[in-house]
């Protein structure tokens, strides 16, 4: 039977059909259009679909080109498109990209995370972010045969840290939320309750943790015998090569990573202490597409980067700009009532009300710029001085267009 519509032959409107095809528009909870824009997410002339990316760059289904703020949710660091990492991917794909066997890569790159993420002693791959954090949950559980976790963080979509609907009561009790960085509220959850298998905290939200609690997270986690785990997703590979546990030298017994970690290709992994990885082979964890090589050669080639080049240094020099133009430009912009906010590798739009943000956004991405609305801005490698002037022009244009509208909302 033939495809009533064919790849390729079909009307251009995206946002129509992505709507009809896809519950919310988007497979990704924070693409969908109206996490891309809230209530602007039916404007006219805001970008819905990308046809390639290349550098900072982003080009939409209508042809026009944007500089990416965002770089996807930050699993980008070094660039969309790097030449190195595109070749190492092909010949992965060329090579047999799956087999009966395990590849050789994916010894050769988890001895490379040991050498450069501070808790590493061993390695588990997955693909993706939540699947790493809950197969670190499940090695903590295993290994302390206990289940309530203390918790602080965004850890992915599934249950066990989820109050969306859908997930039952009995799994959200497990887990006792502790606000970011509050050293008595930690202590305190810590003193209540079952012992905990795991203390699982996020280090960087909006800023880096402080020593206090990190040190209160350790010392805590050894008092009660809990495993700590740190979830670096966003962090490893970014905040330095081998996380905020490089840069504090506080050490967990357990991370996750991801994102950077393959310049955008799926792969994550659970790396730890080898006495409480060995748990991992007491407990199941498992999945057919975990160790497939593209993923693992990109990861290479990052490696590869980060051993020839400060990508850190030059993630956070970018940043840096980003958040100098943008912010400069929202000073002089008070009617705006948007701040720049967080530290430079990767930092945030904050507004009173959510509609000021959504109307900045909007007005950005008509005039050729991508700001993440409601997460973080991330600066990589491929933002150049071509992207800054790019943006140093078009702010001050965005903003003035707003005056009217936004004044009109009264004072931020
Ligand atoms: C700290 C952290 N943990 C876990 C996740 C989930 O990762 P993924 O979306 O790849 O499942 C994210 C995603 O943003 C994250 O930021």
């Amino acid at each position: 039977m033939s495809r009533a519509v064919a790849f390729g032959d079909a009307p251009d409107d995206w946002r129509t059909r992505a709507v009809d095809a896809i519950p919310g528009g988007c497979s990704t909870g924070s693409k969908r259009p109206i996490a891309l824009y809230g209530t602007r997410a039916a404007d006219p002339g805001v970008p819905s679909h990308y046809d390639r990316a290349e550098g900072c760059r982003v080009w939409s289904t209508d042809g026009r080109r944007f500089v990416d703020c965002g770089m996807a949710l930050g699993a980008v660091g070094i660039g969309y498109a790097d030449p190195a990492v595109t070749r190492a991917v092909q010949e992965a794909a060329a090579q047999g990209n799956v087999s009966s066997l395990p590849h050789r890569l994916e010894v050769e790159v988890a001895e490379a995370l040991i050498e450069v993420i501070p808790s590493a002693e061993q390695v588990r791959f997955l693909r993706t972010g939540a699947e790493a954090t809950a197969a670190a949950v499940r090695i903590a559980r295993a290994v302390t045969g206990r289940e309530r976790l203390i918790a602080c963080g965004y850890f992915g979509w599934f249950d066990w840290s989820s109050d969306a609907v859908g997930v039952p009561a009995s799994v959200r009790e497990a887990v006792t939320w502790v606000p970011f960085n509050d050293v008595p509220a930690l202590e305190a959850a810590l003193d209540a309750g079952e012992l905990p298998a795991a203390i699982i905290i996020e280090p960087l939200v909006h800023e880096v943790a402080g020593d206090a609690w990190l040190t209160a997270a350790r010392r805590g986690a050894d008092r009660v015998g809990a495993v700590l785990i740190f979830d670096e997703i966003k962090t490893a590979f970014r905040v330095r090569t081998g996380g905020v546990q490089a840069l504090t030298g506080i050490v967990p017994d357990l991370s996750t990573i991801g994102k950077a970690l393959a310049n955008g290709y799926p792969l994550a992994a659970v790396v730890g202490r080898a006495a409480v990885m060995d748990a991992a082979t007491q407990t199941w964890i498992s999945s057919t597409a975990a160790a497939e090589t593209t993923g693992l050669a990109a990861a290479r080639a990052v490696l590869a980067w980060h051993d020839q080049v400060d990508v850190c240094g030059r993630m956070a020099a970018s940043g840096a700009q980003l958040r100098t133009i943008i912010g400069a430009a929202l000073v002089d912009a008070p009617w705006v009532g948007v701040c720049a906010e967080g530290p430079p590798v990767m930092w945030r739009l904050t507004a009173d009300l959510p509609e000021r943000l959504d109307a900045l956004v909007a007005a950005a991405a008509r005039h050729g710029i991508l700001l993440k609305r409601g997460a973080y801005q991330f600066g990589a490698v491929a933002h150049d001085e071509a992207a800054f002037a790019d943006i140093a022009q078009a702010l001050p244009v965005v903003v003035d267009a707003l005056r009217p509208e936004l004044q009109r909302m009264g004072d931020p």
